[in-house]
Formats: C-alpha cells, sequence, structure tokens
C-alpha cells in the first residue's frame, strides 16, 4: 500500500497536544458510555454539539429498523446471508458481456484471448451502480474492475510474457455495463445481447476536461494537447450524479508505471517508484507506461472518470476539476440551491479527505442538461481539528501558500499537485480514507479509514486525534456534520466507530464496536432509509491471525447509524473483499461484489493451483471476482 506523504504539515496534532490527548479519552469514554448507543427518537447529539433532526425516509421506503439476524461466524468459501434470503450469483470475470453477436465462453484455464476478454466481464469488480431502465425491474449495472491477478488472468500467469499478455490485462481493466432483469420466475437475469452493453478498458479513448486539461503537465509526444487519453485504470470505488452518469475513480495507477531509476520530488511524492519495476509489466509492449520516456502519461492517471452508462457511444470524461489523488471513491448530494458536493476519500497512507462544491446548480435535462457542470467549482481538503471542530481547506491557486513561488504556476498544477497542495495547507493527514457516504436523512458524512498499521512507526506520523491509533491495523468510521448547508466551511466530527475485535489480545486493536465486531471497513452506503452499509477488505493475508485471529472473513454489516450497533448480514468467501453495494430504487433487490476470492499474499496467484485458497463461485477452475444479487424470500426490502 502506498505511503509517500513525508510532508512537514501539520503540528497541531502531535501526540504532546494536551488538548488532544484529553480528547481523545474523551471521545473514547463517551463512546464506551453510550455515546453510540439509542439515541432519543426526535434526533441525536452529534458530538462537536450539532442536533441531527430525524428526517423522513424516501417516500415508500421504511425506515432505519433492521430485523434480520446476524450472520454467524464461520469460515466457509461461499456467501451466506441471514435465513429468509437468497443469494445469487450473476456477472463473474470472463462473463460475455452481452454484444450481439459477440459474446466469447470463458474458459476456465484463463484460456481466452486479449480480444475475447474485452467483450467479457473484466477482473476483481469493485464499486458498481444500478442504473434504471424500468424501474426495479430492469436496469443497467455499470462495475469497476479494479485490477488483475496475473496467475489466474494467463494460463500460465507471467511465467511467459508477451504484448497479448498486456493487451488481456489492458482489457481486463476498466468498466463494464451490463443490463439486468429481474427473471419471471424470481431472481435476475443479465440481458444478453443488450444494445447496452459495453467494455471500457485502460484503452480506451476518451477526453480530458476542467482546469488541468491541456495543461502542459499533460502533453504527451502521442497527445500533444494535452485534452485526450487511452483510458482508465486502478478503478476503485464509485460515485453517481444526479443526472444519471457514473464516476469511476482511479486508485492505485502509479502500480502501473515503470519509474526511472531516480523519480523526482514530484513522482516520488505520487508513489511513482515505490516497486521496483512495474507490477503489471504492461510498459514492456506499452512504452506509454515507462514514465523514463513518457513522464506525463503518469500524471493523467488519478482523476475520476464520467461515463454515460445510457450511451455506449459517449466518450468517458476525465473530470480535472475534482483533483487529483490515488481517488478511492466520490459520495455526491446537493446544497438547498441544487450545486452538487462531491466527498472523496484518497486511499494511501497518510492521504486526504477532499470536498468539491459545483459552481452551478444541478439543471433539469439529464446529462444532456450538466456536461460542464464538474468542471467548474472548489475542490477543498479537509483538516481535523484536535477539539471535534474541523475546516475545508481550499485549493485555490493564488491563495495562501499555492503560488508560483511554491511551485503552482496555474490552477491546472494545483489540481496535478494536489497532495503537494494540501501537504502546504496543513491537511489531515488520515489512515486511508476509502468510501465516503452521505445520510440522506441527517446529511451527516461518514468515511471510512480502513487501516494504516505504519501510524506511529518511527519516522512516520503519530497519532492524532482523527486518528488516534498507532499501528491501526483495524481502521475506524469518521463522521461530520457541516455547519449548515454542505458548501460550509466548517464542520463537526466524531468517530462513528473505532473497529477491532473486543477480545483482540492485543489492547490497541480492540475498538469499540457495538454488536458483530469486524476490521479494515472499506465499502460504505448509507441507502434510501438511511441503513448504513460497511464492507470490509482485510488482507486474504490478514484474516484469521494476529489482530484478526478472532475475525471471519470479509463481510457486509448493517448499522443503524443514529444507534451504531453493528450486524452481519453478509459473509464472503475466502479471501475475498466485500464491495461495490448498489441496490434498485425499491431496496428489494442488491448487487454486491465479491472481490478476488482466494486472493493469495503478493496478490499473484500459482496457476498451477489457483484455487489452492478457494473455489468460489464454480467450485473448480479459477477463482472469479462476481456481481452477486440478493432478495429476500417474501420480496421485502433488505435488511427489513
Ligand atoms: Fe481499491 Fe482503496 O481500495
Ligand atoms: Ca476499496
Ligand atoms: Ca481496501
Ligand atoms: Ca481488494
Amino acid at each position: 500500500m502506498e505511503d509517500s506523504n513525508r510532508s512537514g504539515n501539520p503540528s497541531i496534532h502531535e501526540v504532546s497536544d494536551p488538548a488532544r490527548r484529553v480528547f481523545v479519552r474523551g471521545g473514547l469514554a463517551a463512546a464506551a458510555a453510550g455515546l453510540l448507543g439509542p439515541l432519543a427518537a426526535a434526533g441525536c447529539a452529534s458530538p462537536g454539539g450539532h442536533t441531527v433532526s430525524a428526517a423522513a425516509a424516501a417516500p415508500g421506503l421504511p425506515g432505519r429498523s433492521i430485523g434480520f439476524r446476524s450472520v454467524p461466524m464461520a469460515a466457509v468459501d461461499r456467501v451466506v446471508v441471514p435465513p429468509g434470503y437468497r443469494a445469487e450469483v450473476l456477472y463473474r470475470w470472463g462473463d460475455a458481456i452481452g454484444i450481439a453477436g459477440r459474446m466469447p465462453a470463458f474458459r476456465p484455464d484463463g484460456g481466452n484471448t486479449a480480444a475475447e476478454q474485452a467483450l467479457q466481464a473484466g477482473m476483481h469488480h469493485d464499486g458498481m451502480h444500478y442504473f434504471p431502465l424500468d424501474g426495479s425491474a430492469r436496469g443497467l449495472l455499470a462495475v469497476n474492475h479494479e485490477y488483475v491477478d496475473d496467475g489466474l488472468l494467463h494460463p500460465d500467469g507471467q511465467r511467459t510474457w508477451s504484448e497479448e499478455k498486456v493487451r488481456k490485462s489492458i482489457a481486463a481493466h476498466g468498466v463494464s455495463v451490463v443490463e439486468v432483469a429481474r427473471a419471471p420466475q424470481g431472481g435476475w437475469r443479465l440481458v444478453r445481447p443488450s444494445r447496452f452493453a459495453r467494455r471500457i478498458t485502460a484503452d480506451t479513448p476518451m477526453r480530458v476536461a476542467g482546469p488541468a486539461a491541456g495543461h502542459p503537465m499533460l502533453r504527451t509526444e502521442a497527445d500533444p494537447e494535452g485534452r485526450r487519453v487511452l483510458g482508465t485504470m486502478a478503478n476503485c470505488a464509485r460515485g453517481y450524479t444526479p443526472w444519471g452518469t457514473y464516476l469511476t475513480c482511479e486508485e492505485n495507477f502509479a502500480d502501473y508505471f515503470r519509474a526511472p531509476e531516480q523519480p523526482d520530488a514530484h513522482q516520488r511524492r505520487w508513489g511513482l517508484g515505490r516497486r521496483s519495476g512495474s507490477f503489471y509489466r504492461w510498459h514492456e509492449h506499452e512504452p506509454r507506461f515507462d514514465a523514463r520516456l513518457h513522464p506525463n502519461e503518469f500524471n493523467r492517471y488519478g482523476w475520476l472518470v464520467e461515463i454515460d452508462p445510457y450511451d455506449p457511444e459517449s466518450v468517458p470524461v476525465k473530470r480535472t476539476a475534482l483533483g487529483r489523488a490515488a481517488h478511492e471513491g466520490a459520495a455526491l448530494a446537493q446544497t438547498a440551491d441544487g450545486r452538487v458536493v462531491v466527498y472523496m476519500g484518497e486511499d494511501a497512507r497518510f492521504e486526504y479527505i477532499y470536498k468539491f462544491v459545483s459552481r452551478d446548480a444541478v439543471r433539469e435535462g439529464g446529462y444532456a442538461a450538466n456536461r460542464d457542470l464538474l468542471d467548474h467549482g472548489t475542490l477543498y481538503v479537509a483538516r481535523f481539528n484536535a477539539d471535534g471542530r474541523g475546516e475545508w481547506l481550499p485549493l485555490v491557486h493564488g491563495q495562501g501558500p499555492l503560488t508560483a513561488a511554491n511551485g503552482f504556476a496555474d490552477p491546472g498544477e494545483v489540481l496535478v499537485k494536489a497532495r503537494q497542495a494540501s501537504d502546504l495547507l496543513g491537511a489531515t493527514k488520515m489512515d486511508r480514507p476509502e468510501w465516503t457516504a452521505v445520510d440522506p436523512l441527517t446529511r451527516e458524512v461518514y468515511c471510512t479509514l480502513t487501516n494504516n498499521s505504519q501510524r506511529g512507526e518511527p519516522g512516520r506520523p503519530g497519532v492524532d486525534a482523527a486518528n488516534p491509533r498507532a499501528n491501526n491495523t483495524m481502521g475506524q468510521i469518521i463522521r461530520w456534520k457541516e455547519d449548515g448547508d454542505l458548501d460550509a466551511r466548517r464542520f463537526a466530527w466524531s468517530h462513528l466507530v473505532l473497529a477491532g475485535d473486543p477480545q483482540a489480545q492485543r489492547p490497541g486493536a480492540r475498538g469499540n464496536v457495538k454488536g458483530d465486531a469486524f476490521g479494515s471497513p472499506d465499502g460504505l452506503w448509507v441507502d434510501g432509509r438511511g441503513v448504513m452499509w460497511v464492507m470490509t477488505d482485510a488482507s486474504g493475508s490478514a484474516t484469521g491471525r494476529g489482530d484478526y485471529a478472532g475475525l471471519p472473513n470479509n463481510q457486509m454489516l448493517a448499522c443503524d447509524p443514529t444507534r451504531g450497533e453493528m450486524r452481519r448480514f453478509l459473509l464472503g468467501p475466502h479471501g475475498c473483499e466485500v464491495t461495490g453495494l448498489t441496490a434498485t430504487p425499491d431496496l428489494r433487490t442488491f448487487f454486491v461484489n465479491i472481490q478476488h476470492p482466494g486472493e493469495p499474499p503478493g496478490d499473484r496467484s500459482d496457476p498451477a493451483r489457483p484455487t489452492r485458497h478457494s473455489a468460489w463461485p464454480d467450485g473448480s477452475g479459477r477463482p472469479r471476482s462476481a456481481t452477486v444479487v440478493i432478495t429476500k424470500d417474501d420480496g421485502g426490502v433488505i435488511g427489513t
């Protein structure tokens, strides 16, 4: 996991700060005393003094009540859901997406060609969203394919290497759009062929828009104007807009580039060269991924990409106004006057949480009326002060330290170098911010901070109020409430929960979870009735050992955030991450992604023993990331 922040900012959170110590102690004590417990029906006291007024769930949906029976701890190589629910595999790596006349069958030995892979589901499903075609009965799923396990992707893994293998790896990345429908006999099916079926890969032409479009740092030999990029990759979590488009977020893009022998300060700050060579070996046959030859190609990744899932001919757009980061995900909401606010985590150790506020209000008329809405606005980075208050620091060229003298020639450079800008502004270095979510009932915002085992190590940042544990193997969920509308510059924050197993041997790993224990929170969504769903991503090598000895496989839990009690809804197969939750508008169908079942240490499976850690979902052949569809036997709302 990337760990590139060597900036000296800020001093406000030092361990020696007595105010911080008091706050942290008080925070934990308050949690133990029931701060996370049942709250008054009319609203709840949010730390920081805010009263969160209760709002009604969306029309036709029940309130926050959670009614299912918790799934007990088990170590099984399958998806387990509570009694009364069904989980069925819908869309696996290698399944044809459904382009008419071009639907190659999956070859369980990894033998599909690159051209076939470009017509099939990619690997390692991550963020996802359901876009209705016919309400809750038929729709499109946009699905991220974050990265690949080359040990499974090719018959002999990386033992031999070729341009064809690079092409296949590129084709297994990106996004797919598939049509899904409720089947007449119950359950769900892929609609194939479908005129909407589409693969976007790390080779698909896309446009660059916003203040950094055309910037000198984005210009390359192949694209001297810096406005047209081939592809998106490392597509982790997602966002979705009020005008019906999908956002895919480029996270660990640094792993795809061959670094120079001596990376410069900018490249180092963005994690280039932290691995020797390139993990994916694309540069051996695709020179643009060799940063020794084409240094600016690296700056063309790390963006949010907007995709219109309803138009298979549409050109995806990299939205630079939202800033460059190892983007995890994006949670959108609107101000009272209709502007859009985008909350974004940057998942790397000691990186930041961002917020973008659009200049313009969302217009009626779908994407056609909002094509440039994400190109104009203000980007902010979060500082979490030790007293439970926080502020949003603007990344605006010419303001404060963001001047030419400090290495920011223009607004575009501030966005390309958002990390360096945030360092100078004194943003808070977080424990790997993953997904963000906005509670539609209270407008509180949540972010999963998945873990950070290097917090407090010699030479690395120590604990602070927002990131209060050294050797943080378990993670936490932080929340904040803006002072007024969502465009506010200040907020009050607290922790919803510090994750961990209360029985863990190491006191620092125990946390304060009420209900079912978990660690490494990652995927996060608050559904339309206000139920929070937390998905976990402890690495395969951590699961069942050390601080995780008493915890099960990765899981999905439900929580009423006004009560704070966690209840396990789903257990995943061995070695998987659970992620990507989305639902039909009526919340009677959930779609969840099971990513990298059987993940081996080092992220590379042995092609001679592909089922060593998991044989899910087929029971033989190679383990396959897949979308799972969850329904309730009585047809009811999931989780009630
Ligand atoms: Fe791709 Fe931070 O998870
Ligand atoms: Ca994630
Ligand atoms: Ca993760
Ligand atoms: Ca993962």
